[in-house]
């Protein structure tokens, strides 16, 4: 394809990047640019993230209550958690969004719902989340690229706040939106993803007891490289379909298209359930390594979630909605 090169004489006023821009993409390409590799997750899992920087306090603690099904594998550290990340938003490599989320302002911070439901509106996000009822679940997260981790989030299923809603008997889906702001996320700057980044479920998983909105980890609220203030926890898919910092909800009759299935569609599949039998097209998805571990693991069908998750596939072939 080609791309008209402007010449320099070319630039009109509208060219002249604004000051606050400026220093915002100055900072993102200081830290972040380096490893930038275009529009594909990497089948390369980054070395054993071990910072020697002690663990600091993300946020303001939230109140809990320990949901009982959590698994009781040993939670990846805060610092793994916090400092080896994916939101291209803010970079492509594992390291650069702590850095370049830094100081993202997530409050206000408003949700959008729209569509085929009852109450739709715009609503703050604590409007949405009630403080008083949140759980800590403790999940395994394995991302498409065969790393994974244990995580302590801190949220609510996502059926309480569907059910609040209202979908009507049309919606089949509902869809999800992370905020578009260039000046304020950085990486937006780049056509590594299509923006915003969108992503989606069949409202049936939606209202699965084990997808969550998340607020917090590790009893606290989010940091902005993990999604704050809102983002989705979908455990028994790929981490990819945990979209972050999340504007706008939608109830719709047809299936939504996500992100990383618009970008690469024979690569990730809109269902994108853990599944060591299906192979991504470029490497396999039997193994993981798990953030700290040395040694390789084998991956459970469904994440190991089967027992709660499998009923919902079990007309589908899961190597043709992969
Ligand atoms: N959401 C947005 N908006 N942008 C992203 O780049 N990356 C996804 C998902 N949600 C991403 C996103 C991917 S690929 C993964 S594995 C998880 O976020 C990573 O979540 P974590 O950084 O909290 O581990």
């Amino acid at each position: 394809m080609l791309i008209k090169v402007k010449k320099q004489s070319d630039l009109s006023e509208n060219d002249v990047t604004p000051e606050r821009l400026f220093k915002a993409r100055r900072k993102f390409l200081n830290i972040g640019a380096a490893s930038i590799t275009g529009a594909a997750l990497s089948g390369i899992a980054g070395g054993i993230f071990a910072s020697p920087t002690p663990t600091k306090a993300a946020g303001a603690q939230l109140g809990t209550t320990k949901w009982a099904g959590s698994t009781d594998e040993t939670p990846t550290d805060f610092e793994s958690i916090t400092t080896y990340n994916n939101f291209y938003e803010f970079g492509t490599s594992k390291e650069a969004p702590r850095f370049n989320a830094e100081g993202f302002v997530t409050s206000p911070w408003t949700v959008e719902v729209s569509g085929l439901a009852k109450n739709t509106g715009t609503f703050d996000v604590w409007d949405l989340i009630d403080k008083n009822k949140l759980e800590e679940r403790i999940y395994r997260h394995r991302c498409v690229e065969t790393w994974s981790m244990v995580v302590p989030w801190v949220g609510i299923p996502l059926a309480d706040i569907v059910k609040r809603l209202e979908p009507q008997t049309s919606a089949k889906y509902i869809a999800f939106k992370t905020l578009h702001d260039p000046e304020r996320m950085p990486g937006q700057e780049r056509a590594v993803l299509q923006w915003p980044y969108v992503e989606g479920l069949r409202l049936d998983e939606a209202m699965n007891p084990l997808a969550l909105l998340v607020v917090g980890v590790y009893g606290q609220e989010l940091p902005p490289q993990n999604g704050a203030p809102i983002r989705l926890v979908v455990p028994w898919k790929y981490g990819f379909k945990g979209i972050k910092s999340i504007v706008k909800i939608e109830f719709s009759e047809n299936e939504p298209p996500t992100s990383w299935n618009i970008s690469a569609p024979g690569e990730y599949g809109f269902y994108a359930n853990v599944n060591p039998n299906v192979s991504h097209p470029r490497w396999s998805q039997a193994k993981e390594r798990r953030i700290g571990e040395f040694l390789k693991r084998k991956t459970l069908m469904f994440n190991g979630y089967s027992d709660e998750v499998a009923s919902l596939y079990s007309n589908m072939d899961l190597e043709k909605y992969f």
